[in-house]
C-alpha cells in the first residue's frame, strides 16, 4: 500500500473514518481533473469526438464493475449516485409493485438508515411487514438465526453484507443458498465491504446489490445499482427523462430503452463514473486480497492496543471487519471525538445512522474506528498514546 498515493496524507491527518468515506488516490483525481480539463462532454448524445471518447470510457467503466463483482452481463449494472439512491430504486421501482399487505421484508436491527426507512416507507404505504432477524449473543447474524427468522410470509432479506456499526460479516454465499431454495428475494447492501472484500453476485444468489464510489477511493456522487437483468426489465424507473426513452408522442404513448439506460435519466454524473473506474483500477492492482489481509492485521492491533487502555470501554471486541466501536468511560462520544480532533485524529462518533443498534447494544452512541489500506500501527499508536493520557479531556475540549 503506497501512502504517496494519496496527496492528503502529506498532510499530519490520522484518518480513521473510512465507513463515512474514504480518501482518494492521486489516480482517481487525475481521472476527474483530466475529464473536465481534457475532454469534458456529455454521455450518449454527441456525435463528435470527444463525445465519443466520453461514451467510451463511461462504458468502459460499466464493464470494469460487472467484472469487479461477477456479473454475468454489464447491462445489469446501473449507474446511480450511491448506495441510498440504489436501495430506494429497489424498494420503489421494484418490490413496490410486487410486494402485498401481509408480504414480510426481514431485515436486522443493524441495518443502515438506507436499508430501514425504504422498506418502513413500504410498510406504511402498502402494508407489508418490516421484521428483525435474530442476532447471536456477539450480535453476529449467522445463516442458521437467519434461517430461524424466515417465515412463510417473507418475501425478501435485504442485508449489509458488512454493518457500518458492530463490524458484522455476514456470510453472503450461505444465506444466497438458503434463500434460493426457499425462493426468497436477496438484496445485500455492500457499501461498507465492496471496496474491502470480494463480492461475487453470482455465487451469492444476489438479486440486487447497491453500492457507493466514494466509500471505495472513488469520487462522492456516484455509486452502482447491481440488478439481475430480468429483474431489471421488469423493475420500473423512479426518474424518468432525457437519456432513458425511445419515443414519447403527443398521443401520450411512450417507449423505455432497456436496462441499464432505462435506470438514468438525465445527464449522469460523468466524473464521478469515470473517477469510480479509476478507483477500481486501483483496487484490483493492490488486490482485494492485500486488502482484506491489511485490515485485519490492523484491526487485530487495534483491538490489542485499545484493550490496554484503562479507561476505554470496546464495544465489539468479536468484530470481523476492520471496524470498532468504544468509548472512554463516562465521557459523551462526540467529546472524544472533539478531543481526538485536537491530535488531527478523525473518528466518527454518534450513532453512525443505525438508530435501531441501541436496541441491541443498549447504548445509543459510542466512537467508531473503522481502518483502510493507508492506515498504519504507527496511527494506531499515536491514538492510544492521546487515549492514554485522556485524563485532562475537559481541558482540551473546553
Ligand atoms: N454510512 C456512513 C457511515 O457509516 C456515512 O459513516
Amino acid at each position: 500500500m503506497n501512502r504517496e498515493d494519496f496527496e492528503i496524507l502529506k498532510s499530519d491527518i490520522i484518518f480513521f473514518d473510512n465507513n463515512a468515506t474514504t480518501f482518494k488516490p492521486k489516480e482517481v483525481v487525475d481521472a476527474v481533473v483530466e475529464y473536465y480539463t481534457k475532454y469534458t462532454s456529455n454521455a450518449h448524445r454527441g456525435d463528435y469526438k470527444t463525445s465519443l471518447k466520453v461514451d467510451m470510457r463511461y462504458e468502459e467503466v460499466r464493464e470494469l464493475v460487472k467484472d469487479y463483482i461477477n456479473a454475468e452481463s454489464s447491462k445489469e449494472i446501473v449507474f446511480t449516485s450511491g448506495a441510498t439512491d440504489s436501495l430506494n430504486m429497489v424498494a420503489f421501482g421494484f418490490f413496490k409493485n410486487i410486494l402485498k399487505k401481509g408480504d414480510e421484508v426481514l431485515i436486522t436491527k443493524l441495518e443502515h438508515a438506507s436499508n430501514v426507512l425504504p422498506w418502513l416507507e413500504l410498510e406504511s404505504e402498502i402494508g407489508i411487514k418490516v421484521k428483525y432477524a435474530k442476532l447471536d449473543e456477539n450480535l453476529k447474524l449467522t445463516p442458521k438465526s437467519l434461517e430461524e427468522s424466515l417465515t412463510k410470509n417473507t418475501k425478501l432479506v435485504s442485508l449489509a453484507h458488512v454493518t457500518n456499526t458492530i463490524g458484522d460479516v455476514r456470510d453472503i454465499e450461505k444465506i444466497g443458498e438458503i434463500l434460493k431454495k426457499k425462493n426468497i428475494y436477496f438484496v445485500v447492501d455492500a457499501a461498507q465491504s465492496i471496496g474491502h472484500r470480494k463480492i461475487d453476485v453470482r455465487r451469492s444468489n444476489i438479486d440486487f446489490l447497491a453500492f457507493s464510489g466514494h466509500k471505495m477511493l472513488g469520487p462522492t456522487g456516484v455509486g452502482v445499482l447491481y440488478g439481475k437483468y430480468d429483474l431489471l426489465v421488469k423493475m420500473h424507473p423512479t426518474r424518468v427523462g432525457g437519456g432513458m426513452n425511445s419515443y414519447f408522442e403527443s398521443d401520450g404513448s411512450f417507449m423505455y430503452h432497456e436496462p441499464p439506460s432505462k435506470f438514468e435519466a438525465g445527464t449522469g454524473n460523468i466524473a464521478g463514473v469515470i473517477g469510480l473506474g479509476s478507483a477500481i483500477k486501483y483496487i484490483n492492482k493492490v488486490g482485494l486480497k492485500n486488502i482484506e489481509k491489511h485490515d485485519q492485521e490492523l484491526k487485530d492491533y487495534l483491538l490489542k492496543r485499545l484493550l490496554e487502555v484503562e479507561n476505554v470501554t470496546v464495544l465489539n471486541k468479536n468484530a470481523e471487519s476492520a471496524n470498532i466501536l468504544f468509548n472512554i468511560d463516562g465521557v459523551f462520544p462526540q467529546d472524544t471525538a472533539v478531543y481526538l480532533d485536537h491530535y488531527n485524529i478523525c473518528v466518527r462518533a454518534g450513532n453512525h445512522c443505525a438508530k435501531l443498534l441501541k436496541d441491541e447494544l443498549g447504548i445509543k452512541n459510542t466512537c467508531r474506528i473503522s481502518l483502510y489500506l493507508y492506515n498504519t500501527k504507527e496511527e494506531i499508536d499515536k491514538l492510544i498514546e492521546v487515549l492514554k493520557n485522556s485524563k485532562n479531556i475537559f481541558e482540551v475540549v473546553i
